[in-house]
């Protein structure tokens, strides 16, 4: 199995981060100096993907012109001594190749999924959720992708959470395979304390194979009344076997306010740029709390 295309899911509503959100898309809100996809983006390429769809919908033509050329403003930056600038946006641009397909209608993030089934063919893909950022020694994708190869199956990613936050994932029936390694019994999605089957969240990462769009075309809407990509996970890993891998990162959700505060401190503070004197700004800040 070798996995080189990507699908990032990015039409949803953002309605965790209003107002900002209204007219930014939450992909497009910067973390420290870039904006949150360019980090999805750049795991992608750190994992060996070379295709990347992104599904996007009416409001989010941003996301697609980000990772356009813009001569204009690139003669500008050459003529005005600024050539490493002009350099840096071509090479955001040309990270990847990009593709685009909108989601016309907010059905959930399984349909989101199944609009890439012309894109993706008959090859295995990964799936990255745009909120979830990670810091990682070694990217998650590419612990994933090496799981997925090694089984030469399907393989999600995730962590073990508290019992109160289970109920806003989706939790895992596991079977002990190798460290951090297990085979996917059961999934389900935001369970209820007596639903629960661990506390094993799949979050954020995604190797899928391409029989997952005849099973999400035949999943009815679930939780929220939306077409859920866990609902699909769970017949396909009745189907055939599929994997989990207990990731190792630390994850930020910066689809909320705390996550997206949480990611930017420690990201701010690990940048060579700002980490020096935003350190030495909250250590000053601390003392007068
Ligand atoms: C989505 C998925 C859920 C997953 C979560 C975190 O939920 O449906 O299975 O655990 O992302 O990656 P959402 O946070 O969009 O409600």
């Amino acid at each position: 199995m070798k996995v080189k295309k990507a699908v990032i899911p990015a039409a949803g509503l953002g309605t965790r981060m209003l107002p900002a959100t209204k007219t930014v898309p939450k992909e497009m809100l910067p973390l420290v100096d870039k904006p949150v996809l360019q980090y999805i983006i750049e795991e992608a390429v750190d994992s060996g993907i070379e295709d990347i769809l992104i599904v996007t919908n009416r409001a989010k033509t941003a996301m697609d012109d980000y990772f356009d050329y813009y001569p204009e403003l690139e003669h500008r930056l050459m003529g005005t001594g600024k050539a490493e600038q002009a350099h840096e946006l071509r090479r955001v641009a040309d990270m990847a190749n990009f593709f685009y397909v909108r989601q016309r209608e907010t059905r959930g993030l399984g349909h989101a999924i199944a609009r890439a089934r012309h894109f993706i063919g008959d090859e295995p893909f990964a799936v990255l959720l745009g909120d979830d950022i990670m810091m990682a020694e070694k990217p998650v994708l590419k612990q994933l992708i090496d799981a997925a190869e090694k089984y030469d199956c399907p393989c999600v990613g995730g962590q073990y959470v508290s019992d109160e936050a289970i109920g806003a994932y989706s939790s895992t029936k596991l079977r002990a395979l190798e460290d951090r390694i297990y085979d996917v019994l059961d999934i389900n999605e935001k369970p209820t304390p007596e639903e629960k089957l661990s506390n094993f969240a799949v979050m954020g990462r995604y190797v899928l194979t391409p029989d997952i769009f005849d099973i999400l075309d035949a999943t009815p809407p679930g939780r929220n009344g939306e077409i859920q990509l866990t609902d699909g996970l769970a017949a396909l890993c009745h189907a055939r076997r599929m994997i989990a891998v207990d990731y190792d990162a630390r994850r930020y959700d910066t689809g909320s306010l705390r996550g997206f505060l949480e990611a930017t401190i420690d990201f701010s503070l690990k940048n060579p740029d700002t980490g020096p004197w935003l350190r030495e700004f909250i250590l000053e800040k601390a003392k007068t709390l």
